[in-house]
């Protein structure tokens, strides 16, 4: 199912929960702002000082992801770089999240914004309990690593793809796997890869293999089933693509393979279900659980 661990939320780095000393910047601020700068948004102080309460643990980052997708996407757009299909037309413009302007904020500042809300932003303190806030909050975080390489974007697209092909959905099947495509066609070939003739061929092939198998999907309509089993072959292919070419950190490509198997193997399984027995499963979750069991502050950051 989609709703499992996923690659973006897992691999979110974890920035550390800074206290920002908020007297400085708002003495820092001209006392005559020129007019047309919109007013800055302050949080009071007592609350701008409030800690979160909750660990970024895959649970806790999983759930922040799915709520910010259902009540924020919308506006602040998938990567929260403000440009959500709601977002862009408005005065003043959803907040981009990777901002160093956002991201210097103190958690409690961010959980006081979003609960209270400002035109035309919504509050969401009576919408949202406020574990769900702090979720949200962690999620935020992620928003502020570096900046996305192609392959992040790819696996995105996938995973975009993938919650498409879930939901049944063919117009955003094939919409998604362009994209994905796209994507896929930009990742460069590693520098070490290149100046080897035979591995180069070697990821020629297995590089027209995966955009094949992606191609597949932008064009053709199929039944429900081949489409999921299609799904299977693709993330399977596509893991051991990373895998093979060293295009991720080991950890992350750990998280991936485990991420990937839940929701290509197990999702499609699950999806097929009806009395069929999934036989990925069991043997995944195991493995995953084993994996995420490793993941934490003293795995070494990618
Ligand atoms: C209707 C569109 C809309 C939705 C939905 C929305 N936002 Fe916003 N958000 C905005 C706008 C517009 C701003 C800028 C407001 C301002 O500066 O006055 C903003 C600003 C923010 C800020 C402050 C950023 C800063 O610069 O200090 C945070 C935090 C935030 N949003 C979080 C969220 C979260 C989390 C959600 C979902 C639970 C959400 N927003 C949903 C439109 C939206």
């Amino acid at each position: 199912m989609t709703s499992s661990l996923t690659f973006k939320s897992l691999a979110a780095p974890l920035v550390g929960l800074a206290v920002i000393c908020f007297a400085s910047s708002a003495l820092a601020a001209p006392l005559s702002a020129s007019p047309q700068a919109a007013e800055e948004w302050v949080a009071p102080k007592r609350k701008a000082r409030l800690k979160n309460p909750l660990e970024a643990t895959a649970a806790n980052l999983a759930a922040g992801k799915a709520l910010f997708l259902a009540n924020c996407m919308v506006c602040h757009g998938t990567e929260g770089k403000g440009d959500g299909p709601a977002g862009a037309a408005l005065t003043p413009k959803a907040a981009n999240f990777a901002a160093s302007s956002v991201q210097k904020q103190s958690d409690g500042a961010i959980f006081w914004k979003l609960s209270e809300g400002r035109s035309p932003m919504p509050g969401f303190k009576a919408a949202l309990n406020e574990t769900q806030r702090w979720q949200l909050v962690l999620h935020l975080r992620g928003f502020g690593g570096p900046a996305k390489t192609k392959l992040d974007l790819a696996l995105m697209e996938y995973d975009q793809l993938k919650g498409a092909i879930i939901l049944g959905d063919q117009k955003q099947v094939m919409a998604k796997s362009s994209h994905l495509l796209k994507s896929l066609q930009g990742i460069s070939v590693p520098k070490s890869v290149a100046a080897n003739k035979k591995l180069k061929a070697d990821w020629d092939k297995r590089t027209e293999g995966i955009q094949k198998g992606v191609t597949s999907f932008t064009q053709k309509k199929q039944s429900a089933t081949g489409t999921l089993r299609q799904l299977d072959l693709l993330s399977d292919g596509l893991s051991q693509w990373i895998a093979e070419y060293h295009l991720a950190p080991t950890i992350d490509l750990r998280l991936l393979r485990c991420s990937m198997a839940l929701d290509g193997e197990g999702g499609s399984w699950l999806q097929l279900g009806k009395g069929m027995q999934n036989p990925y499963l069991p043997k995944m979750s195991g493995k995953c659980v084993k994996t995420l069991g490793a993941w934490g502050p003293s795995v070494p950051k990618p």
